[in-house]
């Protein structure tokens, strides 16, 4: 018997030295971690159980079946984030790249579909040459395996890529299709198509980093959520981010232990809105006031910085919120701002997460780049996304809401549950300067005229009272008692239920 134990020791040992000590030197050589480090710094403490950790690939071509590695390339298996269950595949880019074989994929599917079936989420840790070579048609399949298991797992269990090395080719379509993609800054890329090939193609001389680096993701392209400086930062950040998130489509997010009463009141709200109307402030500030703790978990901080999206807590519960940034653009809408809060409320829709919206808006961007981008089609995917949201839904209007814009940020008439406004808000087609010169266009010439007319449109409708006396603002509050004001509502809303027309899914302009 102690013979057995030790082979199975032995066989252990093997499979967790990867490709070999000078490769994973190598791999420390480049800032890297190691799949199974990766995996201890994300995981509880002694928490991981793994899966299949002596499979092996079945190729026979270009002399593989003497070149075997158990595992073949992927670390597999769950364990727990603060105590809630996580599936996980950590690629080992010590083992072939890092590179997905027919069996490799297997083994991502088998969690993933464990992930489904158990309800809890799936993190996957990329680090790979993309499709193993040596295998061919095998590996696009097995590729192919695990992207329609992305898709079915869509809105059932959160999905969340971490990409900490090179991610080419096909490989990028499997995060692409998850919740949320981090990166690592200098040590990780995700390409469709790399440097050299781009360079055959179009002529661009680009280097990798340029092409598809944590930058080029967090800045210019949104694929990515968040880039962060190393491996164990990006892990630590996962960690903080799982701790919002609830297991699954029919679980609620976690309630945890606060420590900053719901009934706090922040006297500095009162003098947050300058007096000059066209001088900017920081809604940041305001979210931070707002916050259990003054935690906010920001997604996309670097993109499409006229609207601010990340998670929340209030009374210890998750809350996604979406506020316009006036000190961005006005916090205008534009076709960036629109679909990165899109796909926030969307998220947050599909796993039951309420949604505070905080609104100072001066309008959607106008000019030929927004239109000829299709403003009018990525604007409506913010619409769409209010609309279709049956969550919890609670709004407050700050200072500006003019034109679609006050229709879009989450108003009565797209179910808001709670619109509340500050006494500052003013809620109008558009603002009084642009208004007046519009329907008093014959005293264009007579500023003194003109002065009046503005006045006059300010003094009728800079202020949140028309909308309120038709219902369309519930209660016109005191700034400072703002997180007292959305704690009760969103306490009451607890038991929100509320359905769509059936339906095999909606067609949301894409
Ligand atoms: C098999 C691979 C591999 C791959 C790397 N390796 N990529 N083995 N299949 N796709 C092996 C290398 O042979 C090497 O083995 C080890 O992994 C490390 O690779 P290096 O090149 O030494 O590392 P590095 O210099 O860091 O470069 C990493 C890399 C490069 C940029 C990823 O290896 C590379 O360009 N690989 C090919 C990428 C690629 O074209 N993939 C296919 C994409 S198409 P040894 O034994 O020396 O350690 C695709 C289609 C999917 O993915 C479509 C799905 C729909």
């Amino acid at each position: 018997m102690n013979k057995i134990l030790t082979e199975l020791e032995n066989r252990r040992a093997v499979a967790r030295m990867g490709g070999g000590q000078r490769r994973i030197d190598a791999q420390h050589a480049k800032g890297k971690l190691t799949a199974r480090e990766r995996i201890d710094l994300l995981l509880d403490d002694g928490s991981f159980e793994e899966f299949d950790m002596f499979k092996a690939h079945r190729c026979v071509d270009f002399g593989m079946q003497d070149q075997q590695h158990p595992g073949d390339g992927v670390v597999t298996g769950w364990g727990t984030i603060n105590g809630r269950m996580v599936y996980v595949y950590s690629q080992d880019f010590t083992v072939f790249g890092g590179s997905l074989s027919e069996t490799h994929a297997e083994k991502i599917c088998k969690i993933m579909d464990m992930a489904m079936q158990n309800g809890a989420p799936v993190i996957g840790l990329n680090d790979s040459g993309g499709a193993r070579i040596q295998e061919g048609v095998a590996s696009l399949a097995g590729y192919a395996e695990v992207f329609q298991r992305n898709v079915l797992a869509s809105g059932v269990v959160p999905q969340i890529s971490v990409i900490m090395g090179p991610c080419a080719g096909g490989a990028v379509y499997s995060p692409a299709m998850t919740d949320f993609i981090f990166m690592v800054k200098d040590t990780s890329y995700m390409f469709v198509t790399g440097p050299d090939v781009v360079k055959t193609v179009t002529n661009e001389v680009v280097t990798a980093e340029e092409l598809g680096g944590a930058s080029t993701h967090t800045k210019k392209s949104s694929v990515a959520d968040a880039a962060f400086e190393n491996d164990v930062e990006a892990l630590t950040e996962v960690r903080r981010l799982v701790d919002f998130l609830p297991l699954n489509n029919q679980s609620k997010s976690p309630t945890r232990p606060f420590f900053d009463s719901p009934t706090r009141v922040e006297d500095s709200l009162d003098t947050l809105i300058p007096d000059n109307p066209n001088q900017p402030y920081d809604m940041k500030e305001l979210i931070l006031k707002l916050a259990d703790e003054g935690d906010f978990y920001e997604i996309q901080e670097d993109f499409a910085k006229n609207i601010l999206t990340g998670f929340i807590r209030i009374e210890g519960t998750t809350v996604g919120v979406v506020a316009n940034q006036p000190t961005v653009l006005a916090g205008v809408l534009d076709i960036d701002s629109s679909r990165k809060a899109a796909r926030f409320v969307r998220f947050c829709d599909a796993f039951e997460i309420p949604i505070l919206t905080l609104v100072d808006v001066p309008g959607f961007l106008p000019g030929t780049s927004q239109e000829y981008g299709g403003v009018i089609k990525h604007g409506a995917k913010l619409l769409f996304a209010y609309g279709e949201a049956t969550v919890p839904k609670v709004t407050v209007i700050t200072r500006k809401a003019y034109g679609g814009a006050y229709d879009v940020m989450s108003s009565k008439h797209l179910r808001g549950d709670f619109n509340y406004a500050w006494p500052s808000a003013e809620i109008a087609v558009m603002g009084a300067k642009g208004a007046t010169e519009i329907i008093h266009r014959q005293d264009l010439g007579d500023a003194e005229k003109i002065a009046a007319h503005t006045k006059d449109y300010e003094d009728r409708f800079a202020n949140p009272f028309v909308a309120a006396e038709k219902g369309f603002i519930d209660e016109v509050i005191m700034p400072r008692n703002t997180r007292r004001r959305i704690a009760r509502a969103f306490a009451s809303l607890r038991g929100k239920q509320q359905a769509n027309p059936w339906k095999k899914h909606d067609n949301i302009p894409l």
